[in-house]
């Protein structure tokens, strides 16, 4: 039996998050820039998409720039900047053809007035899709998006809009920038490194954790297809006994 014969669909994930890393070290390794890496990176992403909304993974969220990313080389975030666009306006009608919806989580004002216009257009051409939502952490980081959570509800507070004793999970849910995602069953992180690096914390609450140590250029179908396998093979209790499950 082939690997994509040994995935249930009835169990797949609802939302398969993933922690793209190791481009860095792949352009190394061949002697080329880091900028040659993330080229490269954009080729897995292309897969993994197709191969999420093939298999019938309805929500697939990629980081693919956090906040703390601001901080690297100027010609580095330049470079991933300009990749960004050129994939955003090479993908629409993949995007279109696939019934693709985008979205985008994250500071998005801080991006560059052409990468945000561009982002904010697929968006825009894409909204009426329903195969899959994918979601673009880009100028992401969970610890701002939990500050400015908690700024909108503190200021609904004060003006009498909700009562503190009425502030649940599901009114922090509401104020997230994921509102409109489930929860993230499932976690990949490419490149051997096992953290979270400040990547939908709230969201992961119960989510299964997968660590590989294949570099993100080299994540192929195969390696989406073991990750799904080994979350269907996961006992996932939410807190209860295994009996209680039954
Ligand atoms: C981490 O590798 C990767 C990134 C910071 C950027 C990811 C971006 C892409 C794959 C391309 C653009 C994305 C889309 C959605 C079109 P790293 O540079 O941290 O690698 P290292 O840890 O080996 O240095």
């Amino acid at each position: 039996m082939n690997l994509k014969e040994s995935i249930q669909s009835k169990t797949l994930p609802k939302h398969i998050a993933i922690i793209m890393d190791g481009n860095g070290r792949w352009a190394k390794k061949q002697g080329m820039m880091r900028a040659f890496g993330h080229e490269n990176g954009t080729k897995s992403v292309r897969t993994t998409v197709e191969n999420c909304a093939e298999l019938g993974v309805q929500n697939l969220t990629l980081y693919a720039f956090s906040t703390e990313n601001w901080n690297r080389p100027k010609l580095e975030v330049q470079a991933l900047m300009k990749l960004l666009i050129s994939s955003l306006k090479k993908e629409i009608n993949t995007l279109q053809d696939n019934n693709i919806k985008l979205s985008a989580i994250g500071n998005l004002s801080l991006l560059p007035t052409k990468v945000h216009n561009e982002l904010l257009e697929v968006i825009n051409k894409t909204k009426t899709n329903t195969r899959m939502t994918l979601t673009l952490a880009l100028s992401y980081g969970s610890r701002e998006e939990l500050l400015n959570t908690v700024k909108e509800i503190s200021n609904k507070v004060k003006n009498n809009i909700i009562s503190p004793a009425a502030i649940d999970e599901s009114i922090i849910n509401e104020h997230l920038y994921t509102h409109d995602l489930p929860d993230v069953d499932l976690l990949i992180r490419t490149s051997g490194e096992q953290r979270i690096s400040n990547f939908l914390l709230w969201q992961i609450a119960y989510a299964e954790l997968y660590f590989t140590d294949v570099l993100w250029p080299d994540f192929t179908k195969e390696h989406l297809y073991e990750a799904i396998i080994e979350f269907q093979k996961r006992e996932r209790r939410f807190g209860k006994t295994s009996e209680q499950l039954n």
